[in-house]
């Protein structure tokens, strides 16, 4: 059973580590103030959190412990594909590398899990998160018209495939992998 104190991974001034549901608290104090009318309910959060099928990161400051960002994935061992359910970054942390190596470890779980795909839904209005989603090998597969109400904004789906350290590049060689882009050339973690 892996320890949820374990530092996964780093951003500057940030330790990434498996959440519990102590950081419930930390964790919807960010999703109410970032997401607004579409927060989800603590006990929501709650219940995801705690699905053997999720996988929730923090991030927490190095100097105060204070949770400063969150993210989570859903990816049931042997169903072969993941979403990715959500993710956000206090505003005074961002644009320091912590969604992106947020987003990198949800990934490299859900090889880990066995996926091939993994989706994710963004607000067709957030260029930010779209563009760490491109950084990180998802492309646009569809939108959904209205998805966001009452704001009646439009939801991208995003796809990545293969899933880098899944399946169907575990098999591969560096050379095959390298092939395939086995991760962006730009440098993801
Ligand atoms: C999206 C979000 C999680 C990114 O977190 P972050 O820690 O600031 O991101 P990072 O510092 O790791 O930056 C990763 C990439 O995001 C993009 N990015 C970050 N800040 C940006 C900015 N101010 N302008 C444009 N792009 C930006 C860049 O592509 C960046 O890659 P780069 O560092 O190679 O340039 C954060 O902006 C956030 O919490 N937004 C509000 C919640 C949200 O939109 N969640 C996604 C819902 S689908």
């Amino acid at each position: 059973m892996s320890d949820e104190s374990e530092v996964i991974a780093q951003a500057a001034g940030v330790n990434v580590r498996l959440a519990t549901v102590d950081d419930l608290d930390g964790i919807m104090a960010i999703e109410r103030a970032v997401f607004e009318r579409e927060a989800w309910s603590a006990e929501a959060m709650r219940r995801d959190m705690l699905d053997a099928n999720c996988y929730y990161l923090v991030g927490e400051l190095v100097a105060t412990d204070q949770i400063v960002g969150y993210a989570g994935l859903l990816c049931g061992a042997g169903s072969g594909e993941g979403d990715i359910q959500t993710i956000a970054v206090t505003p005074t942390v961002r644009s320091r590398g912590l969604g992106r190596v947020m987003m990198a470890d949800l990934i490299a779980e859900a090889g880990r899990r066995g996926a091939t795909r993994l989706f994710l839904e963004v607000r067709a209005d957030n260029p930010v998160a779209i563009g760490l989603y491109r950084a990180l090998g998802f492309h646009e597969v569809g939108v959904r018209e209205g998805y966001y109400q009452p704001d009646n904004v439009d939801a991208v789906v995003m796809k990545l495939e293969p899933v880098p350290g899944g399946p169907a590049t575990r098999s591969l060689g560096p050379i095959g992998s390298e092939a395939i882009g086995e991760w962006p050339k730009d440098g993801a973690c």
